[in-house]
């Protein structure tokens, strides 16, 4: 299991980590990223390049740090952003009462579950569905590129889900949602953590490269 902080000043810096706070641009989402990593590794924010690439996940490019995965989303002034040892993936969706199901892209046993649903839980169920889909898609490191209904999601309680994918069993060790108020409505925050999954702070080696401290 783990918690998002809402405040990178809050967070102690061990992984995995998870941050949802509210942003003034999507670009921001950027710069927090790089904040957390530089927490997490004790270091200045002017040590720390990250890559983006469009229709990629973001990698860490100075210091080289094999194996360190990040994530990251924006959606109406609210940014996710994941830091760990194994593939981790976040997504961020608001509830939009006026938006329509793409229940084509949906997996047959999700449609069912949200068409079982009165329309006000069934747009709030859609969202963290959706969060979960995308976080779960991130954390493959596909995004998009794979079609979303082929896995299935299973929510198992307030919080926490299961994934149901015939192409890699049981492969994921975390998938979590936490809710959030923002000025566009209610918020469902997701991070999802694909199994070999390293905990713990590395901040204890501050003088070794980051290669190092991964294979600790
Ligand atoms: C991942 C994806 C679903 C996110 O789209 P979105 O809902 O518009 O945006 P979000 O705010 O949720 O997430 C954006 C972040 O997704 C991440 N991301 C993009 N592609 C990713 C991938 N294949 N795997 C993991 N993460 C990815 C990036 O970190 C991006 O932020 P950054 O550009 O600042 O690094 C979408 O970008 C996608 O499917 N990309 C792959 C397919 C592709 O190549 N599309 C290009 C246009 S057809």
């Amino acid at each position: 299991m783990i918690r998002f902080v809402h405040d990178v000043a809050a967070w102690d810096g061990a992984l995995p980590g998870a941050l949802v706070t509210p942003i003034p641009s999507g670009g921001h989402r950027r710069e927090l990223l790089q904040r957390m990593v530089a927490k997490a590794f004790d270091r200045t924010l002017d040590e720390v390049v990250i890559e983006h690439r469009e229709g990629r996940r973001p990698t860490l490019s100075v210091p080289t740090a094999a194996g360190l995965f990040l994530s990251c989303a924006s959606r109406a002034g609210v940014a996710a952003l994941a830091v760990a040892w194994s593939p981790i993936g976040v997504d961020v969706e608001i509830v939009d009462p006026l938006g329509t199901i793409p229940w084509n892209v949906l997996h047959p046993a999700e449609g069912a579950v949200l068409r079982a649903l009165a329309s006000d839980s069934r747009d709030r169920a859609f969202a963290r569905l959706w969060s979960l889909k995308e976080a779960y898609l991130k954390a493959q490191g596909l995004g998009l590129r794979r079609e979303p209904s082929s896995f299935e999601i299973r929510v198992l309680d307030g919080q926490c889900a299961a994934v149901n994918d015939p192409d890699t069993g049981d492969g994921v060790a975390v998938a979590s949602t936490e809710w959030l108020d923002t000025p566009h409505g209610r918020a469902a925050a997701s991070v999802v953590i694909l199994n070999s999954q390293r905990s713990g702070t590395p901040r204890s080696s501050r003088d070794r490269s980051f290669q190092g401290r991964r294979r600790e």
